[in-house]
C-alpha cells in the first residue's frame, strides 16, 4: 500500500482547512484553469499558515479539490520547497549545485553542521534552524549562496555563518 493509500483510507485524517487557507485556495481557483492545477499553490498555502503540509493537510487539500490524494502527494513530494515533516523556524535553503560546490560549499555546510548539529533534513535541538539542499539559487557568481527565509546570503564564510546564527538567534 503507498503512503497516499494509506492517507487516504484514514477516514478521521483529514483537518479542517482554515477560513484564511480555504479563502486563498478559492483566490487561487479563479487563476487556474482546473482544480488539479491548484494543487501546488493550495500546498503552499497551507504550509505558510502551518508551516509544514501534515498528511492530514495533504488529505484536506485533496479533498477540498476534490483531486486524487496519490496526485497531490506527488506533486508535494516533486516540489522539495514543500516540507512534509515539521521544519525549523528558519529553514536554510543551501546550494549544492555545481558552481556553490568548486567554491567550496562542503566546508561551508561542515561548518553548519558543526555549529548547529544537523545534517540535510534535520531541525537544530532549539528549532530554529533546519538545512534542506536546494538546486542553484541563481546567483552562481556569488557562491557559496544560502537563503534563510527571504534572504540570500551569498559569499558564505564560516565568520558569514557565525553572523547569520547571531542575527536569528537575536530576533528570538
Ligand atoms: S550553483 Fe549555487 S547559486 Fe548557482
Amino acid at each position: 500500500m503507498s503512503n497516499a493509500d494509506v492517507i487516504a483510507s484514514s477516514e478521521t485524517l483529514a483537518r479542517k482547512l482554515s477560513a484564511d487557507e480555504i479563502a486563498e485556495i478559492e483566490h487561487e481557483m479563479t487563476l487556474y484553469p482546473d482544480k488539479q492545477a491548484v494543487g501546488l499553490e493550495a500546498l503552499k498555502i497551507v504550509q505558510k499558515h502551518q508551516g509544514w503540509v501534515s498528511d492530514e493537510s495533504l488529505l484536506a487539500i485533496a479533498r477540498y479539490l476534490d483531486i486524487p490524494v496519490a496526485d497531490l502527494e506527488g506533486v508535494a513530494t516533486f516540489f522539495n520547497l514543500i516540507y512534509r515533516q515539521p521544519v525549523g523556524k528558519n529553514v536554510m535553503l543551501f546550494c549544492d549545485s555545481v558552481s556553490c560546490w568548486i567554491m567550496g560549499c562542503e566546508g561551508i555546510k561542515d561548518d553548519i553542521k558543526n555549529k548547529l548539529a544537523i545534517d540535510y533534513g534535520q531541525t537544530s535541538e532549539d528549532g530554529e534552524f533546519t538545512l534542506i539542499p536546494v538546486p542553484c539559487l541563481g546567483d552562481c557568481d556569488r557562491a557559496p549562496v544560502m537563503m534563510v527565509g527571504e534572504e540570500l546570503h551569498r559569499n558564505l564564510t564560516p565568520e558569514k555563518i557565525d553572523e547569520i546564527i547571531q542575527e536569528v538567534r537575536n530576533k528570538k
